[in-house]
This record gives structure tokens, sequence and C-alpha cells, in this order.
């Protein structure tokens, strides 16, 4: 057995041999070794599916993925396939120091590694929580293995007194109340026990929620398995058909250079606009598109924004919760809807096209309340719009779904706060100069940056300002933003500041204006003063003198292109 050729069927066990300068001792070896688990011969003559263990004490959202785990390996066997758990590294979204984000590419070198380098004929990646999908979107892109997605599915919202609470849109709108001084600290507290109450992963359209209806949307996972809620039997259902369907995968179905292509990154892209999703999910979807050689531009975006209205009422953008996203008809009844807008030609990993995938689901039962329809929507135009202009010439990222509208045409004065460090110790300052007219500026949050791109951009309201009812100001960064949060907030400033962009020549008392309307975003100061400010900028902070630090601080990209790593962006060679 030998494991050249892409089209020669299942090569199980004898697929990619460890070489020793005889193939035939490989595989004597390796049979000697798989035995000692117990498997008889004939089902270590099996095609072998491999499944990624997610598991971790540090990822909450993933602690029902045993259990998945067990009905992927139940459909995998009735199929006759060999069913073999690995672990990968796990990314536990609120666990990690300084962001996840910086992590998302290591996770997703080592999904691409250990497919690669293990004889797995198709592989089931099971995850979810927020940076997890798209590392192993990415890798499974670059490792070009017939992979297939399983999504651990959103958690269930639970109750505080008459309200509901979910993950994670409730635990900043509560978080303002304490800090406004409208709640107090016991309260604080019990709502703090009841945010996240079940497996899955947040409750609300944020980044996770964002990146399972794209994963769904580029052909990658199940129809109908986008949103189904975590705890639910459908979804150990989804897990016993994702087996099944990745042993017809083993047995020449598409490949992920098949499904992930300009035109289905496209379709994702039109979803991601139409869900009014989280604006980490253009950055996954560039750095995702991006293993595959395929470029997603912000100039495009905002072209397919201005005719691609937000179809869905769910938090943060609106009323409800990823649980009544699913009851109302999930992400097919989106996808119906954006059907004149869509390229139904393009594969899905069940082997059918989406056109003929969506043709079976016609006239399906929706519940309008969440999911309007394309001529009634929730928005007129796309959750997100891109701004360019002097501050920040590679573009810049708002959810217009999620501000206020009334902030879209404004020119006010900058209050800047160089780093985090700076914006914690002055944000609450009662002696710090600022009003609700002005914008807030933060330097230094991106990808370059040491903090490493937090989602740090949603920068609180200043506490006197808070005090006095203020619920919104235009705030502007290189940083990031969670999905599950709300607010008039420009993200993503490239070229960040920490490479020396114009945001790190922002200055307290500059005129900054913002036009949605005419997608700008533009720092009033002349040129002249500019050129002195950039000639006194401080030198960069020394570069991290080994490991992963010193790997992600020499590699990472700007957030227009993924964030992804120089050296892993592109297809890969022979
Ligand atoms: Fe895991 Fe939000 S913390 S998805």
């Amino acid at each position: 057995m030998t494991n050249d050729g892409a089209n020669d069927g299942p090569k199980g066990l004898g697929g990619g041999l460890t070489n020793y300068g005889d193939p035939d001792f490989s595989i004597y070896l390796r049979r000697s070794f798989a035995s000692s688990m117990g498997y008889s011969r004939e089902m270590l003559a099996r095609p072998v599916i491999g499944i990624t263990d997610t598991t971790s004490g540090f990822n909450n959202c993933h602690r029902q993925v045993p259990e998945l785990i067990e009905a992927v390996k139940r459909g995998v066997l009735a199929a006759g396939g060999l069913p073999l758990v690995f672990p990968t590294i796990s990314l536990g979204e609120t666990y990690l120091n300084p962001t996840s984000l910086m992590f998302r590419n290591l996770m997703s070198m080592d999904t691409e590694e250990m497919i690669r380098a293990q004889p797995m004929d198709a592989v089931v990646l099971i995850g979810g929580c927020d940076k997890t999908a798209p590392a192993q979107l990415m890798g499974a892109a670059s490792a070009d293995v017939p992979a297939i997605y399983l999504l651990v599915g959103p958690m269930m919202t639970s109750r505080y007194k008459d309200d509901r609470l979910g993950a994670c849109t409730d635990c900043r709108r509560y978080w303002g109340e304490f800090r406004g001084g409208r709640i107090d600290e016991p309260e604080i507290r019990k709502i703090e026990m009841g945010l996240a109450t079940t497996a899955g992963t947040c409750a609300v359209m944020g980044t996770a929620s964002t990146m399972a209806c794209i994963t769904e949307t580029l052909g990658m996972a199940l129809p109908g398995t986008a949103a189904i809620p975590s705890v639910h039997a459908d979804r150990l259902r989804a897990a016993e058909a994702s087996g099944a369907q990745a042993m017809a995968l083993a047995n020449g179905g598409p490949r992920p250079s098949e499904l992930i292509t300009e035109a289905s990154v496209e379709n994702a892209l039109r979803v991601l606009l139409a869900l009014g999703g989280s604006t980490n999910g253009i950055i996954h979807l560039a750095a995702i598109a991006g293993r595959r050689g395929i470029t997603v531009s912000l100039e495009r975006m905002n072209t397919l924004s201005d005719e691609t209205p937000v179809l869905v009422n769910l938090k943060p953008s609106g009323d409800h919760y990823m649980e009544d996203f699913f009851a109302a008809g999930g992400l097919g009844a989106v996808l119906r809807e954006l059907k004149p807008l869509l390229h139904l030609d393009c594969m899905t990993v069940t082997g059918e096209t989406l056109g003929a995938r969506l043709a079976g689901d016609e006239g399906a039962w929706v519940d309008r309340e969440i999911v309007r329809a394309f001529d009634a929507p929730y928005e007129p135009v796309g959750g997100l719009v891109a701004l360019f202009g002097s501050l920040a010439p590679g573009g810049a990222i708002l959810k217009r779904s999620a501000a206020d509208p009334t902030l879209f045409e404004r020119e006010g004065r900058a209050v800047v706060f160089t780093s985090l460090e700076d914006l914690s110790a002055r944000i609450d300052d009662p002696d710090l100069d600022v009003t609700a007219d002005d914008i807030l500026v933060l330097q230094n949050a991106g990808p370059r940056s040491p903090s490493a791109m937090p989602e740090a951009g949603y920068l609180p309201i200043p506490k006197k300002l808070a005090q006095a009812g203020v619920k919104d100001m235009v705030r502007i960064s290189d940083a990031r933003m969670s999905g599950t949060a709300f607010g008039t907030i420009v993200l993503h400033v490239t070229p960040d500041a920490a490479s020396g962009g114009a945001l790190a020549l922002v200055r307290d008392g500059d005129r900054i204006r913002l036009s949605v309307a005419d997608k700008s975003l533009d720092l009033l100061v002349d040129e002249a003063e500019l050129d002195r400010r950039r000639a006194e900028l401080p030198p960069a902070p020394p570069v991290p003198s080994r490991g992963y630090a010193k790997l992600y601080n020499e590699q990472v990209l700007q957030a227009d292109q993924g964030c992804d790593f120089a050296f892993l962006a592109g297809v890969p060679g022979p």
C-alpha cells in the first residue's frame, strides 16, 4: 500500500507510511502496534476516518465533544470505516492570554499537520468555540484531505427574573448596567452564574455562530446543522450522519479545495452580511479563503453589503437567540431568501450542489419574526461596512447593524489611549477630558501589537459619562470586538498602529471624520504635521526572542489578510 495519487480510494492504515526504507516492514510494524489497541485484522483493513478531539478543561463550550465523538464513531462504524480519534489543541475563548486569536494559527498548524501526517482517508473536525472553527477550516483547507465539519452547536439561554440570559451579549449589557451604577455587586454576581449554563458556543449571533453559518454555507458541514442547539438530540444525530458522510468522502467525495472556492467564499460573505454577523467573521473568512489562494476584498464586501439586507432578528443586532433561530428555520431559511444572490452551483460536502440542497427545502416553515423575507428585511443593507481614508488606508470595519445610526455621520475630537494599559488606567478617571461628542481612540491593540489584537475595540464608555446615561460613542481602534458586542465601534484599522499606521499618529484633540454614507474614515491633520509625528514615533518594541511569540511577531499579516501567517497563506506547493 502506498499513499500516492489523489483518487485511488481509501488507503486505510496503509496510507502515509513511516519511512524505514522498506514499505512492507512499515505496514507490518504499523499493524502490529495498532493491534495492541485490540482491533481485529478486519477492522484494521477498513478505511480510516480521523476524528479531532478538542475536549479541554479550558474550553467549556466543548464540554459535550466526548458525546459527539461517540455519535460520530457510530456513524463511521455503521458505514464500514474505522474511526480513530486524535487530539489537537483546543482554544477556549476566555482562557487564553494575550488573546485566542494569537493561537488560532497555531491550532490551524496542529490540525493541518496531524491530518496530513497521520493515515486517514477523511476527517471529521469537531469544534465551534470562536477561533476553533476558523483554525480547523484553515488547517483542513491546507491539508486538503476530504473533511467534514461537525459544529458543537450553540448554548441554550437561561432565565434571570423575567429576563433571558445568553452569553455573551447579555454579559455586556448587564456589565454596562453595573458600571453605570444601575445594578449592585450582589446582583451582578447572581447574573454571572446564569450567563452560560449549558454546553455549546455563545447563544447569540456572535463569532462562533457566525462561523458556524459560514462553515455550513461553504459546504463544509451537513445542511441544516449550523444552528442545532448543543444539547439537542438532533446534534447527536448530526454527529452520526457526519461520521457516515465522512465515509462517503473517503470513497471519493469532494475535498476542501473543491468546496472552498471563490464562489462559495462570496456566498459566505453574503451570509455574513445577511446575518448581521460578527466582525471577526471577515478576518476568519479572509484567512480560510487565503489558504486556497482566494482574496476577500473589502471593496467587494461593500458592494455586496449594499445589496444584501440583514434578514435575521438575532442578538447582538436584534432581539433573539440561536435556539430561536434554530426553531425559526435556521440557516436554510436565510439561504432560501438569498437564493437569487447566491452561486447555486457550489458543491457541498454531501456531493450535491447548494442549489439542489435548497430546492429540497422549498416550502419549509419559517418564523418571520426571526428570519425575515428578502423584501421585508430586518435592515435594508448588510451588517458590515468597510471604511477607507487617511486614517485607514487598508480599511477598517464597522458593524453598522449593531451601531447607533445617529452617530454614523460625525466629526469629533479625538481622545487617545496609547495602549490597553493606558486605557484601563485613565478611562474612568473623573478628570478625563471627555464628552459624549468626542471620539475615543485606542492605539497599539492590532495584530502586530504585543497584545495581539484582543477584543478590546468595545472601549468602555468613560464611567462619568456612563453614569450620566451615555450608552454609545464612536470608538476607533486596530483591535477586534467580540461578535456578541454592540455599539458604534470602528475596528481593524489597517495598517495597525504597531506597524506605524496612521492610527499611531493620532493625538488628543485631533479632528476625526466618520461617514458611513461615504464609507470613509479620515484624520483631519495635514501631511506635514503627520510626517513630523511619524519621525518622532518611538521604536517598535523588541521582537520576542524565541518560541511561538517570535514566530507570531515575524509572520502575522494585517487584518485585511485575515491575520494569517505569511508562510501559511496560499495554496501549498507540491
Ligand atoms: Fe466559546 Fe463564546 S466562549 S463561543
